[in-house]
């Protein structure tokens, strides 16, 4: 297997659908009126859910009607909120079950006529150049060697003018990280970088750097309200566990451990495409 399909089965559980819905149901929702403040604990497969994506909107300059690209769209929970905030959405990725589950879900909440999700890499996008007015990139970067060519294929498809936004987790001080992480059980499928690693190549590909901001504070608060509500009752019933298999508890203790330790920080990058 090459490393794409390692990182797509990696993130393939089987049957999602079902066991979402089923989740859903359990915790008391009606699945066929759902909102996506409903799916919110599940459908963000990043450190400080909602709240990272609002955080990063606001450096966005959205506008309504908007053509937005999500590089590595998981299941499609900041696709969703960029659709609620007018935008004209495209997700893009690599596991062809979280493509079907984002589509599957994105019509449950009525919202596929602004988002659609494609199956492809960010490394070769089935898009035509100049097709979109902005792009985002959450949490994706830890899945992919080679960053020039991620930007290059951004750089391509956006429209000169065109804001990227990127939210990852980078490497910081050693760099000494222990797996299972949530993005990869080993060091073979996870490529965590510096910052200014990402920095010369958004330079390289022909971005200007217009923004940029650490979150790790915010993230370590925004895990250690999970864990309170976590430890207030019964497990919760929804939750990215549903997405991460049985290993989750471990992968993001040690996410956790990472950014507490000052190994791993999440970082917020806003470029604009020359
Ligand atoms: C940690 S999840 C983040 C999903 C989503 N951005 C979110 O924040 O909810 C990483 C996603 O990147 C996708 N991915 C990894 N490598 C990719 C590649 N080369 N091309 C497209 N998608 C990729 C995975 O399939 C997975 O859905």
């Amino acid at each position: 297997m090459n490393v794409e399909q390692q990182v797509a089965t990696h993130y393939t559980r089987g049957m999602l659908e079902q066991k979402i819905l089923g989740a859903l149901r359990s915790a008391g929702k009606n699945v066929e009126q759902l909102s996506s403040r409903d799916l919110e604990l599940l459908d963000n497969l990043h450190v400080g859910g909602r709240e990272a994506i609002e955080g990063l909107a606001g450096f966005m300059e959205l506008s309504p009607g908007m053509r937005l690209l999500d590089v590595g769209c998981g299941i499609g929970g900041p696709a969703r909120y960029f659709a609620e905030r007018g935008c004209q959405v495209t997700g893009l990725d690599l596991t062809d079950e979280f493509v079907r589950v984002a589509s599957g879900l994105t019509r449950l909440l009525k919202l596929d006529g602004t988002v659609e999700f494609r199956q492809g890499s960010a490394l070769d996008m089935p898009f035509s150049p100049a097709t979109f007015d902005g792009a985002y990139m959450i949490h994706v970067g830890m899945n992919i060697q080679d960053k020039v060519g991620i930007f290059r294929e951004v750089a391509r498809v956006l429209k000169r003018g065109g804001r990227f936004a990127i939210f990852d987790l980078m490497l910081k001080g050693n760099g000494a990280i222990e797996f299972p992480m949530p993005w990869a059980v080993n060091a073979e499928t996870s490529f965590v970088s510096t910052v200014q690693d990402y920095r010369q190549a958004l330079e390289r590909t022909g971005f200007r750097i217009d923004h940029e901001r650490e979150r790790r504070q915010f993230a370590l608060e925004f895990m250690e309200k999970m864990r309170e509500r976590a430890s207030a009752g019964s497990p919760p019933v929804l939750g990215v566990h549903i997405l991460m298999g049985e290993q989750a508890p471990l992968m993001l203790k040690n996410v956790n451990q990472a950014m507490a330790a000052g190994a791993l920080e999440p970082v917020e990058l806003v470029a604009i495409a020359g």
